[in-house]
């Protein structure tokens, strides 16, 4: 039958009605505890303010970092509370709890229009628990700060895209609780990645990065298969030179996942491409001097911290044909400045093929950070993923828990 939408559950009504509204809000802090990326909160706006325009008393669960299923004043959702007010342009109020007294006094409390933030729902162990009961004692606690005075069930809005990979209590369990429906950001994702997966325009090339072969290993083999070109950089591209049988210096090395990257190259060497060039340093800082090398010639001694500007004159030449493209992660060290160019160029390459027409998506996380980091304009891509995670479980063909939930039946 479908998912039922945001417009579906405004249309039946929503004024003086609680709404239970699970967000992504989990965005990067530096060490002071000021937002570096309001990416997540810009996001989130748009199902929030349509629900409190409507009258409905909006209830948020949201998350930050990975608390240990209790109270910790280092990921409160504090700044994250004051950073979505001033988004909104109204009062976001955060309880002092999940679902205790004064998250239940604060729900009771609130008026039409009112947006309740709870605090870091990860304060509650049940959040993650593997046990399903203890995750539905959670979600029943939730279901209850959005009932009616006489007992009436509220409703429940999916709406964090970040985390709909989770089997989570304020994620999956809410969800069977109460009547479900897909936010706009969930919606919005959910359709931008079908294009990656079904008809999109070719040629199509996939952009991947990162340190580890092994987290992106099955999204690799998925996607080796549907694109025309795969372009491998960051830090997990040294596994695949190790496999072409270069020596990689002091390079991020996954030594077990050799033998797998040497079947990938076998099996789909048309596809995949590898940088050919990369900048090296002696230490793992942003002051240690960069220098650039053959990808097979990195000296013993160095390590690999980015993608060399013959690799980004390759990979550029290649994205200026695509019609469609995925990134995923950063093809160096980006946050170094000496460190940054590969990424940057790469970026580029994607911003000017979107400009002839290209549609290009860009994969949570890293990759999105990177690109407000280095100054490249959010419109420059088709879509910028709020999921990073999340996103590549969908394009590697897994079930979501927190989106097959949705579904009715
Ligand atoms: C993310 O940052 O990818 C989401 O917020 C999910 O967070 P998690 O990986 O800690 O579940």
């Amino acid at each position: 039958m479908g998912i039922k939408s945001l417009d579906d559950l405004l249309a039946e009504g929503v004024a003086g009605r609680g709404v239970l509204v699970r967000s992504d809000l989990n965005v990067p802090l530096d060490d002071a505890g000021n937002i570096t990326d309001q990416g997540r909160i810009v996001a989130s706006v748009p199902t929030l303010k349509a629900l409190s325009d409507a009258g409905a008393k909006v209830v948020v669960a949201a998350h930050l970092g990975r608390p240990k299923g209790e109270p910790d004043p280092k990921f409160s959702l504090a700044p994250v509370a004051a950073a979505l007010g001033d988004t909104l342009g109204r009062h976001v109020q955060l309880a002092g709890d999940v679902v205790g007294s004064d998250a239940l006094a604060r729900a009771e409390g609130l008026t039409d229009g009112d947006i309740l933030l709870l605090e870091n729902i990860r304060f509650d162990a049940r959040e993650t628990s593997k046990d399903d009961a203890e995750r539905t004692s959670l979600a029943n606690a939730l279901a209850e700060l959005v009932a009616a005075p006489d007992g009436a069930a509220g409703a429940f809005v999916s709406d964090g895209f970040g985390v709909v990979h989770r089997k989570q209590a304020s994620v999956y369990d809410i969800a069977a609780l109460l009547p479900r429906y897909a936010g706009t950001l969930v919606a919005t994702e959910i359709k931008v990645l079908e294009q990656l997966t079904t008809a999109g325009e070719r040629p199509y090339a996939v952009v991947l990065g990162g340190s580890k072969v092994s987290d992106k290993l099955a999204v690799i083999e998925k996607l080796a298969t549907k694109a025309d070109s795969l372009v491998i950089g960051g830090g997990m591209c040294f596994t695949f030179l190790a496999a072409q049988g270069f020596s990689v210096g002091d390079s991020l090395l996954e030594e077990g996942m050799i033998e797998t990257c040497r079947k990938l190259l076998d099996t789909y060497g048309d596809v995949l491409h590898l940088p050919v060039d990369v900048v090296v340093a002696a230490k793992f800082s942003a002051d240690s001097p960069p220098e650039t090398v053959a990808a097979r010639d990195i000296p013993d001694g160095k390590l690999g911290l980015d993608i060399g500007p013959e690799s980004v004159k390759r990979f550029t030449a290649l994205l200026s044909n695509a019609k469609t493209i995925f990134w995923n992660g950063p093809m160096g060290v980006f946050e170094f400045p000496a460190f940054a160019a590969g990424t940057k160029g790469v970026a580029e390459a994607i911003v000017a093929a979107t400009a002839k027409g290209a549609f290009s998506v860009v994969g949570g996380g890293d990759s999105a950070a990177a690109v407000r980091q280095l100054g490249l304009p959010d419109d420059g891509f088709s879509h910028i993923s709020t999921g990073g995670g999340a996103s590549l479980e969908y394009l590697e063909g897994k079930e979501l828990p927190g989106i097959q939930v949705l579904e009715q039946s």
